[in-house]
């Protein structure tokens, strides 16, 4: 788009209307690009604190559809360049590596706040005041306790079923114990969520191991309660370490959102259905699960342990660069100087050692491949840095959690950013602006398959033979492999047949 002289000057191509006091302005398609006889309003999205501007879609695609006659649409497979809602819930600048919840800043709430405070802070929008914290917390308390029928569904599976699988489907199973539906009553929703995730979560971790399930503690604060209920073994009096308490307090703070990440994207494109929020946080914790998203940790952690030793930095980070593999840990599709949430975690790193007193070779495994990825031309001419990922699984670690138990860690904070966006979504509907979001998310897809073709059945002897990979696919199962024991594809299919 330009002005009229067709030049594109900064911000110049935009112009205000006159006879409007709002963001509407004027917007031209560039003729050089596409043929436009017409101007065309179209309403520009800013953000106080971000110089970036933002056209509505359907504005922009009519603005070169009109000029050009031809139907328009956008293609933005990664969402690389598109925003899907108006959010006040984080900010992030990611040339700066700046991050605000509500405003604060990422760093003062690591400092100063609880975990529980956060979510407060998140999900309502304010600080609460000491009254409302302490209705908050004995609201969130009074709802971790956990229908007995969930309690046996847990135990119904595997001894070594992932527990990140057993808390998926126990935070879907929720809806069938509670009248889920009614998302007029979403703070209620929102208390027994919250209350719950870490219960369930508990729950998960006793199953793994062996070990009878405890129940909350409502006199206990968010953190110490599921540390008690991961632990108590037969105390009466068992109280987890305030220091670890506050660790997880830190760790749980700068995981709790990060605006529209994969799997809160993936929660609003959920709530855009009106599923209900416990199906919906089953969704996005399903998201969460992927090694690319929250996964990230376990994945660190575990690459670590492939690298073992310092002087297998070089060799891995090569295999890095021939693109054999990733660095996990590294690489953030907003942050592109700095994460601030790494560097709070790598500081926390160095006093959960010092606490606990042991040494943790893989920390320094991960200090000296973090120096040496970032003097790489590699990582650094595409601006790869540690994400919050690097160091959390380390901590994780350091504190004894099971690998396989990190991304329950991550999704248990991240409860509070799904709920803050649910609630934001919803309230936008009801108060805001009811055309923009009533809409089901739907993206469009270009269609690439087959063209147009006649379905051949299947004893006409004229239908294509079977692809190998579908055999392969159905090889692979051991008892398949033994009953029919080593037969070629030909005679597979003769067996079939
Ligand atoms: N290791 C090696 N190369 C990488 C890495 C990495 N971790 N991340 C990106 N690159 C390279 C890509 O190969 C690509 O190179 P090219 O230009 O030669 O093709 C370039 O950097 C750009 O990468 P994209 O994949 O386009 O970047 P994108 O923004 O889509 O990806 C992502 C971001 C998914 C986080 C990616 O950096 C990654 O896979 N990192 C490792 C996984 C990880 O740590 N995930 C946790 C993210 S934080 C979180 O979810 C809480």
């Amino acid at each position: 788009m330009s002005s009229t002289d067709d030049t594109v000057p900064d911000r110049s191509f935009l112009k205000k209307n006159e006879d409007s006091s709002s963001l509407s302005v004027r917007a031209w398609v560039r003729r050089d690009a596409l043929p436009c006889k017409r101007s065309h309003s179209c309403e520009v999205l800013t953000s106080p604190t971000d110089s970036s501007v933002a056209l509505r879609a359907k504005d922009l695609v009519h603005a070169v559809q009109s000029g050009t006659g031809v139907r328009t649409l956008c293609y933005d497979s990664g969402y690389l360049n598109t925003i899907m809602a108006k959010s006040s819930i984080t900010f992030i600048d990611g040339e700066r590596g700046v991050m605000r919840y509500r405003g604060i800043p990422i760093e003062q709430l690591a400092e100063q706040s609880s975990f529980l405070e956060t979510a407060f802070l998140l999900i309502f929008g304010d600080l609460p005041s000491q009254t409302q914290l302490e209705q908050f917390s004995k609201l969130v308390a009074d709802h971790s306790f956990l229908h007995t029928d969930i309690c046996d569904y847990m135990r119904s599976f595997r001894y070594d079923a992932h527990p990140m699988g057993i808390f998926i489907s126990s935070m879907a199973a929720l809806a069938t114990t509670i009248s889920a539906g009614d998302l007029q009553h979403l703070d209620k929703h929102i208390y027994r969520i919250l209350g719950q995730a870490s219960t369930l979560a508990a729950n998960a971790y006793r199953h793994r191991i062996g070990r009878a399930f405890n129940e909350p503690r409502s006199d206990l604060g968010y953190t110490e309660n599921f540390l008690y209920m991961l632990d108590r073994l037969s105390e009466d009096d068992y109280r987890p370490h305030p220091a670890i308490v506050r660790a997880l307090d830190v760790l749980w703070i700068v995981h709790a959102d990060h605006e529209l990440n994969c799997s809160t994207a993936c929660m609003r494109h959920l709530m855009s259905a009106r599923v209900d929020p416990y199906t919906a946080i089953g969704g996005a914790a399903s998201a969460l699960f992927g090694p690319s998203h929250g996964g990230a940790a376990e994945a660190v952690v575990r690459q670590l342990e492939r690298i073992q030793t310092v002087d297998k930095i070089e060799p891995f980070l090569d295999r890095v660069k021939a693109k054999e593999e990733r660095l996990f840990g590294f690489g953030h599709r907003v942050y592109k100087s700095f994460d601030p949430r790494a560097r709070i975690l790598k500081e926390q790193v160095e006093k959960i050692l010092e606490l606990i007193g042991v040494e943790e070779p893989l920390f320094l495994v991960a200090k000296e491949l973090e120096r040496r990825a970032l003097q790489d031309q590699y990582f650094r001419s595409r601006r790869l840095y540690p994400n919050v990922d690097f160091y959390s699984g380390v901590i994780y670690r350091a504190l004894g959690f099971p690998t396989d138990f990190y991304p329950l860690l991550f999704a248990i904070p991240r409860i509070a950013g799904w709920l803050a966006h649910c609630r934001e979504a919803q309230l936008a509907e009801r108060e805001l602006d009811l055309r923009e979001h009533t809409h089901v998310i739907r993206p469009a897809q270009v269609y690439v398959g087959a063209a147009p073709r006649p379905f051949v059945p299947l004893h006409s002897g004229n239908r294509p033979p079977y692809q190998e990979r579908d055999i392969e696919c159905y090889r692979t199962r051991l008892s398949t492999r033994r009953r029919l024991g080593l037969l070629s594809g030909a005679r597979l299919e003769e067996r079939i047949e």
